[in-house]
């Protein structure tokens, strides 16, 4: 029976989580679930919902909602994280600011991902260091963004700390592949991939008989990219700017049609096609605030009223149980084969030892044993090589409070068109993160 926070409690992810959670119990047995967040405001009808939720269908689980570290962190076996520091009004600018001068304007990619990260690092470390007080043999699940620098902040500042970074967006990769091959889930996949998050490639995609999967799924995407709508199977939910990108994947596959590419890749290859149809007035951040945000929060406020959760509208996060699988191999040293961000030391043979690289590891009760890579071709070891040195350049500037290496990761970034306008950028971002970025 284990004992769970969930830090970034206020998330509008969080009752989907939950919900997760208590649809795998049979699987992953829990006597304790908490929120922890530094914003109880927020975090209350979240919170309130979830109490009736848990009351409904797991009453032993005790519940508990708190913004003080020391109830949150103490008797826990896994702290599970998505915090958001600067919440929705900082990614709005992480997203508009950029959009000025038509750079694009992303959460997790180029400079709003970069400001977004010298956000994020305070925030994560110290919820490693409130888990390693009060809690030390637990292990941190990180699934913050910008997870990629969050991850080289990880390695840097807490390298032995019981962490591990993964992402969600490889897993709803694969649930499309295997829809496109007439598969159930991912979970009918044995798949080989390599890259920096939000930044990779598949390379290899088998059924678990070993037949391989990889000519259907390239001539699909050729034609149609991630979006699912050729085979009827395309969520009714589908933002217009999700629908964009998995339509953008075609383009980003023509560039190396030996691999099947992360959807992210088209922000650094296609720049200016992802300027051109953005609303400088009206970004993600926008379409989740008036999304997301209403519909969670809303129909939390009608579990709330109601005093029941039947017939609710709030969905199990189907996508997020590698979150239970993660804990589960480490829990019961599964050795279940899943992507982890972790530091490369010869995975990939040609690459810097010490980048933080997504590849196949193995997890077990001693974390994440990475599988070997080997050789990467040209292409995308040029394009990891330039992204790595933007993202460490990043991490340097926020540990030296060094403004000229920041300066560097800007003009650096694929994203950026030249040091005149990273400059500027800068000086922007800098002003706008101002309350929470370190002196530079
Ligand atoms: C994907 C990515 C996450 C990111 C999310 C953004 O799932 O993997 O890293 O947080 O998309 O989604 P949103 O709906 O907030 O734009």
């Amino acid at each position: 029976q284990h004992s769970i926070v969930i830090a970034g409690g206020g998330s509008t992810y969080t009752p989907e989580i939950v919900l997760m959670l208590l649809d795998n119990l049979d699987k992953f047995p829990i006597r304790q679930l908490k929120l922890y967040d530094n914003d109880p405001e927020r975090q209350s009808i979240i919170a309130k919902a979830c109490e009736i939720i848990i009351k409904e269908q797991a009453p032993h689980i005790e519940f508990v909602a708190t913004d003080s570290p020391e109830a949150g962190f103490t008797d826990v076996d896994f702290v599970m994280a998505h915090i958001r520091v600067g919440k929705y009004e900082m990614r709005e600018k992480d997203e508009k600011v950029p959009l000025k001068y038509n750079v694009i304007g992303q959460e997790t990619c180029g400079p709003g991902g970069m400001a977004y990260g010298l956000r994020s690092i305070k925030g994560v470390v110290e919820i490693i260091d409130y888990m390693e007080m009060y809690s030390p043999n637990a292990w941190m699940l990180n699934y913050s963004n910008p997870a990629s620098i969050v991850a080289e902040a990880c390695r840097k500042l807490r390298p032995d700390s019981k962490v591990l970074n993964i992402c969600d967006h490889p897993i709803g990769l694969e649930d499309r592949m295997a829809k496109i091959v007439g598969l159930e889930s991912r979970k009918d996949l044995s798949i080989r991939y390599y890259g920096l998050n939000h930044f990779g490639w598949y390379t290899d995609v088998q059924d678990k008989n070993g037949n391989d999967l990889m000519p259907q799924i390239k001539s699909y995407i050729g034609e149609n990219g991630f979006n699912l709508n050729a085979i009827g199977k395309e969520s009714r939910n589908s933002d217009p700017s999700w629908i964009h990108t998995y339509d953008m994947a075609k383009f980003v596959y023509e560039l190396d049609p030996d691999t099947i590419p992360n959807t992210y890749l088209k922000y650094y290859l296609f720049p200016n096609k992802e300027v051109e149809i953005a609303d400088a007035n009206y970004t993600r951040a926008n379409e989740v605030i008036d999304g997301r945000e209403k519909r969670v929060f809303g129909e939390c406020r009608n579990i709330i009223e109601k005093g029941t959760s039947k017939g609710t509208t709030l969905e199990i996060g189907a996508h997020a149980t590698y979150i239970v699988d993660l804990a589960c191999a480490l829990s019961y040293n599964t050795h279940e084969r899943m992507l982890i961000m972790v530091e490369n030391n010869g995975a990939i043979s040609n690459f810097d030892a010490t980048a933080m690289v997504e590849i196949p590891c193995l997890v077990g009760s001693k974390g994440a044993e990475p599988l070997s890579i080997g050789p990467i071709p040209t292409f995308q070891k040029g394009l990891m090589e330039q992204q790595v040195a933007v993202e460490k350049l990043a991490v340097e500037a926020y540990t030296e409070g060094s403004k000229q290496k920041l300066y560097q990761a800007f003009a650096l970034s694929k994203t950026i068109p030249g040091a005149d306008i990273a400059k500027k950028l800068l000086d922007e971002l800098i002003e706008a993160n101002k309350d929470y970025w370190p002196t530079l």
